[in-house]
């Protein structure tokens, strides 16, 4: 039976020139943070913008949070959150960004060491300073749900948490912000986008008809927008229907009552600890291995996938499972991300190291099953090589 559970309380401002509206979203007299990243919102004029929206408002900034963010970076803004009382937070750029901000916000009330917040996946997170976002970077899904991927760099640790509290109240979702992206970054927004797709959509049936319908249609309209987006970096509409999936791909909408997996999302976030990579060039790496080793287990929902996505109806059930999963790995290449580690100067020594982190990270059963150990995971990315 299906257990239908969504709520998503962040209010999204989307289309061309809304970031003027955002002040009527932020309580009146408050003392608002701008967060950014590592300047690209200076050099669009998106920053001219947010400050020319927030006339009125006491505004500070903290700029330099970078791609993966970190714990040892954002700790310097939680400081400032305190020190200035910032009641409002305005985090303005990619999925960094959003989690970083995420971070502080619930860091900056938190009693207690924050890193606790990270061993503890948020359980121990009850209250966070409200935030609102610019999205810069179609990818994430970030803002429009409540959960952040932070890192320690002393301890090579790259964890999740979630938390009610740090919902964004809104989110602009201005596609022509996105024009200035550097074709790596349009492509791994597009990349990530579809594995977050395929980790809540490729398990076991659950007759979630509506869900499976939703995922396709979110997977298709990526393979259909991902090339033209980077053929023409200034084309509207193809822009909006890639910031719109992206955003509806992990909002909690086509995960709500069906199995989920996440097993690509874990290795990967350690490849991106350990070895700096991008987070959706790790992605694209294990995914296609991830659907070769458990095609038994997901073959029901891969056949659909072949059939409903790729359109393969012809041959064996194994010879359309191999099919749709070599269809899967062109599409990333296609759009620019080797899919394998080689390509990353990456050899066999990740395997064990790998393995270990997931080990010491509690990370011993992962998949729609909880049934992956990291020892099946070595195996897995020995196929990655
Ligand atoms: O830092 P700035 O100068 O802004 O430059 C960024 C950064 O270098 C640049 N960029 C962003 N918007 C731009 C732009 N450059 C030119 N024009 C623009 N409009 O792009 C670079 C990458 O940005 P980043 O925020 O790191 O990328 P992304 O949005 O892909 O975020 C990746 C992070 O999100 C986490 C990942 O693990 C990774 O840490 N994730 C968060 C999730 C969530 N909260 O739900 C889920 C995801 O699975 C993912 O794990
Ligand atoms: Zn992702």
């Amino acid at each position: 039976m299906l257990d239908f559970t969504f709520h998503n309380p962040t209010r999204i401002l989307f289309g061309q020139n809304r970031i003027k509206d955002i002040a009527s979203e932020i309580p009146a007299g408050s003392h608002v943070m701008i967060t950014y990243g590592g300047g690209s919102i200076v050099k669009t004029g998106v920053m001219d913008e947010i400050k020319t929206a927030l006339k009125g408002f006491t505004v500070s900034e903290f700029g330099g949070i970078e791609p993966n963010p970190t714990y040892e970076t954002l700790m310097q803004c939680v400081a400032r959150v305190k020190a200035e009382k910032v009641d409002f937070i305005l985090a303005a750029g990619g999925g960094s960004v959003i989690d970083g901000t995420k971070f502080i916000a619930a860091a900056a009330l938190y009693e207690g060491e924050p890193w606790d917040i990270l061993e503890t996946y948020g359980a121990r997170v009850t209250k966070a300073v409200p935030f609102g976002t610019v999205l810069t970077l179609p990818a994430t899904g970030s803002e429009m749900n409540c959960g952040a991927v932070i890192t320690r760099k002393e301890f090579q640790a790259k964890l999740v948490f979630s938390h009610p509290s740090v919902f964004p109240t809104f989110s602009v979702l201005d596609p022509t912000k996105s024009f200035t992206l550097p074709e790596r970054q349009l492509a791994n927004g597009v990349v990530d986008a579809f594995v977050h797709v395929m980790e809540q959509y490729l398990t076991f049936p659950v007759q979630g008809g509506v869900q499976d319908r939703f995922s396709e249609g979110l997977l298709l309209t990526l393979l259909e927008e991902g090339p033209k987006a980077l053929k023409d970096p200034e084309d509207y509409d193809v822009r909006a229907n890639i910031m719109w999936v992206a955003t509806l791909a992990l909002n909690g909408l086509i995960g709500a009552g069906v199995p989920q997996d996440w097993a690509t999302h874990m290795v990967g976030h350690e490849l991106t600890a350990l070895y700096g990579v991008d987070h959706a060039r790790t992605l694209a790496v294990v995914l296609p291995a991830m659907m070769e080793a458990r095609r038994e287990e997901k073959k029901e929902k891969l056949l659909q996938y072949a059939s409903r996505v790729w359109n393969l109806s012809e041959g064996s059930d194994e010879a359309r499972m191999t099919e749709a999963i070599a269809q899967t790995r062109a599409f990333f290449e296609a759009m620019g991300i080797p899919t394998r580690l080689a390509a990353y100067d990456i050899g066999e020594e990740a395997i064990e190291k790998v393995c270990a982190q997931l080990t010491a990270h509690g990370l011993n059963k992962l998949g729609e099953h909880q049934s992956l150990p990291p020892d099946q995971v070595g195996k897995i990315l020995a196929a990655c090589l």
